[in-house]
């Protein structure tokens, strides 16, 4: 399957540059793929991103229709040359997907067990407009944007990984939040016949799989439900049908497998906070100045590495966001909320 890119006459730069998104311009102009092969858009990842090499998933029809009708609106990184995209064997071999497993490969191995189809999410908690909704319908009244975004895991490895998706902002709108809503909690799957990481009675997670945020999080432009990666379906091993995707924060935060998304009044618990509370926190902001408690967070090895060349770069305050997300942290002491 292949991305359609768009014609520079159907692609309008009002199109890709909603007044409601305030990224730096210099970004996205930066990272508009759609305008065509004649356009030299020098450092754009995205416009010579080539997919070929991508094995094809097994997507339903609308998906591939929703993936065909991405609007292009890539947020290159702020240094191309350093975050050349991780080759898709990489992104989709090395992961952390407890369900299936501990070890980098487990997921990859197992994850093909997962029955994504079909799938429905349930968005519930202090809304208006709630209920059990099927993946097709969530996903309809979107269109698809392709994001490009650096992923950093607390474990202080880093990727660079070509979304698709949808803002969860549009979701939340969707739901018509009440005024009690304060926070989005998010639920993965339970399934224990499906995911046999569930069934080892050596798991520390007390699934399911939780995560959350603050509901203006959770608003910004940059937070992303992803339903595709490299041009395709997400392979189950990176969180099929349905990721949450916040590239400013480690990578734990980005839950897999998505079946509830909760608008609440209280700050949810998170599974990596329920754990070790005092190594991982509720807001998890990529920060080099706060090293976790067994190992230093002021470098980061991007992939692919290996042992003798461990490619190790410095990691970015808010993995290299701050520019767009510094202001919602404004006056917090990061050391505490860390
Ligand atoms: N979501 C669920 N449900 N279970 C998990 O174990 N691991 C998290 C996050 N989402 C995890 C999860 C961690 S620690 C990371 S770093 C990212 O997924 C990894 O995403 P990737 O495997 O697609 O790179």
């Amino acid at each position: 399957m292949l991305i359609k890119i768009a014609k520079p006459s159907d692609l309008h730069e009002s199109d890709v540059t909603p007044e409601s998104i305030y990224l730096s311009r210099r970004r996205f102009m930066g990272g508009i793929a759609g305008l065509g092969a004649g356009l030299a858009l020098p450092g754009n990842v995205s416009a010579n991103a080539d997919y070929s090499d991508v094995p094809e998933g097994n997507a339903p029809a609308w998906l591939e229709e929703k993936i065909s009708d991405t609007q292009w609106r890539a947020i290159t990184p702020s240094d191309p040359e350093k975050d050349a995209l991780t080759p898709f064997d990489d992104a989709s071999g090395y992961n952390n997907f407890f369900e299936f497993g501990t070890d980098k490969r487990d997921p990859a191995r197992h994850a093909g067990s997962l029955e994504t189809q079909p799938w429905s999410v349930v968005v519930d908690g202090e809304v208006n407009n709630g209920g059990r909704i099927a993946l097709e319908d969530f996903a309809k009244p979107s269109q698809f944007e392709e994001r490009i975004y650096r992923l950093r895991c607390v474990e202080a490895w880093s990727m660079v990984i070509p979304w698709l998706g949808i803002p969860l902002a549009e979701v939340i709108k969707r739901a018509d939040p009440t005024s009690k809503a304060n926070y989005v909690r998010f639920e993965t799957l339970v399934d224990p016949d499906q995911m046999r990481g569930q069934r080892s009675s050596f798991s520390i997670i007390d699934w399911p799989y939780v995560e959350g945020l603050r509901l203006d999080e959770a608003m910004h432009p940059l937070t992303l439900l992803a339903m595709g990666m490299y041009g395709r379906e997400l392979p189950n091993q990176n969180g099929a049908p349905l990721r949450l995707v916040v590239p400013w924060k480690y990578g734990f935060k980005s839950i897999k497998s998505i079946v509830r998304i909760s608008l609440v009044e209280e700050q949810p618990v998170n599974s990596w906070q329920q754990i070790a509370p005092n190594e991982y926190g509720f807001y998890a902001n990529v920060n080099p100045q706060v090293d976790h408690p067994r190992w230093s967070q002021a470098t980061e090895r991007r992939l692919p590495n290996s042992l003798f060349n461990t490619n190790t770069i410095d990691t970015l305050m808010f993995n290299g966001y701050a520019e767009d997300v510094a202001e919602l942290y404004a006056g917090m002491d990061l050391r505490k909320h860390y």
